[in-house]
């Protein structure tokens, strides 16, 4: 077990926060697959090795874990479809797919264009305003509201409680603990609402959906609807945020993406490369066995960081640490790979289309005006606020 560069502090909650790239390439031309002492862990950042251990969760399950520190954790099957192995992952998985084929998605896409146009409306151009609090934080709220049926009247409470939901990914304590279990009750009683009244969205889907003839327990439908909202909104909001940043930073890109729209879905899948919200996930060796020629141990934990993975130059060339909106091809590792391939990716995708399209068509200059505030995690690449000023059109 050789660690040939510098570790990188992956169970530091400031290291994704921080410009964290350089040690996580330095690390990766050094040793792909690296065991780490101080997280007990091996530390994988090269994209083959990545793609090798998602797909294939026989040799590196789920269920013990997938949060880069659920190590030593107790995790229950029942938290959430991200804990389950095959076969009874895909049984699960089916269960909600179908709300998040590309063509149910799609079918969102007036509504979805109808919430961003109603944000852009309420920020004033030429002041400072906070592109999170504003923008980047409600749209996928309000958008995942809609699809669970819960009252968008409650996008406050939300997103403290999935803030802390996330939060808790890194550090479990009692004041996170405690909104996270008032998430549970909130969900509790829409649950009992929809089993009293059906209507047509996912909290229904749930409280009817069958598993073998059995119906989910209000355990496993709890999870589901923890899983639905936390999983699809600080990673929208930080690829919507990430987004911003990286368009201000390159203002050539920008102007090129205002002036034909049609680069946007590239420019998309390259911001969803070079933000990475997910900075890493992790797996369990079943057994003895290898990644690449990296002997592995039955029962070691790999820590997979996708961010270091989507940097990697041996898939993305010499240019893999440079943003390029006309990327072409673009295997990033954002959504994952293999089984557990996120189900939100469709729906991800459409809101950041809609959300640049509109925006540029309406302020294609906008500028930075303070320091990014980054969010510490373990799990996430995120900005807390982004202080921005559009330019009022003049067009
Ligand atoms: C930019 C936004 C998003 C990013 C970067 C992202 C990232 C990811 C990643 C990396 C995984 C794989 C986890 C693993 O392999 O263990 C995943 C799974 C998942 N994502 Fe997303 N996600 C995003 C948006 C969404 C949205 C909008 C939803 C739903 C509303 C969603 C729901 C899920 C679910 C349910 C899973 C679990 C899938 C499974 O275990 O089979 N995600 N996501």
């Amino acid at each position: 077990m050789t660690v040939g560069a510098d570790p990188v502090p992956v169970e530091d909650p400031a290291f994704f926060a921080s410009d964290c790239d350089g040690a996580l390439a330095g690390l990766r031309r050094e040793c792909p697959v690296a065991w780490q002492e101080s997280v007990g862990s091996w530390v994988v950042t090269g994209h083959e090795a990545i793609v090798e251990i998602s797909r294939d969760p026989d040799r590196f399950c789920s269920r013990l874990g997938v949060l880069p520190n659920d190590r030593g954790r107790l995790v229950a099957a029942s938290d959430s479809i991200l804990y389950l192995d095959p076969p009874v992952h895909s049984t699960y998985r089916k269960l909600v797919s179908r709300a998040f084929t590309p063509r149910r998605v799609n079918g969102l896409e007036p509504r979805i264009r109808a919430l961003a146009v109603g944000l852009l409306d309420a920020v004033d151009p030429g002041s400072p305003v906070d592109a999170v609090d504003a923008l980047t934080a409600p749209l996928p709220l309000d958008v995942i509201a809609e699809l669970l049926g819960v009252p968008r009247g409650d996008r406050g409470d939300f997103r403290i409680w999935s803030d802390a939901v996330m939060a808790a990914a890194t550090e479990l304590t009692d004041e996170v603990a405690a909104l996270a279990f008032e998430l549970f009750l909130y969900f509790d009683r829409h649950l009992d609402a929809r089993t009293a009244e059906p209507a047509d969205d996912l909290l229904t889907a749930l409280v009817t959906a069958e598993v073998e003839g059995q119906q989910l327990t209000r355990q496993e439908q709890l999870g589901f609807c923890m899983t639905l909202l936390v999983a699809g909104n600080e990673t929208t909001r930080s690829l919507l945020s990430g987004g911003l940043v990286a368009l201000a930073e390159h203002p050539e890109q920008r102007a090129a993406l205002a002036a034909d729209p049609s680069l946007i879905p590239a420019a998309v899948e390259e911001m969803l490369r070079w933000v990475t919200p997910i900075m890493a996930m992790s797996r369990t060796a079943t057994g003895d066995t290898t990644v690449g020629a990296q002997p592995v141990a039955g029962d070691d934990y790999l820590v997979m960081v996708y961010g270091a993975g989507n940097r990697d130059e041996a898939v993305f060339g010499e240019s893999a640490d440079r943003f390029d909106i006309s990327r072409s091809p673009n295997p990033h590792l954002a959504f994952g790979f293999g089984e557990h391939f996120c189900i939100g990716a469709s729906l991800a995708r459409l809101e950041a289309r809609v959300f640049f399209s509109e925006l540029l068509a309406r302020w294609p200059m906008y500028e930075i005006v303070g320091e990014p505030v980054r969010t510490p995690s373990t799990l996430l690449r995120a900005v807390t606020s982004l202080p921005v000023r559009f330019e009022p059109s003049t067009r």
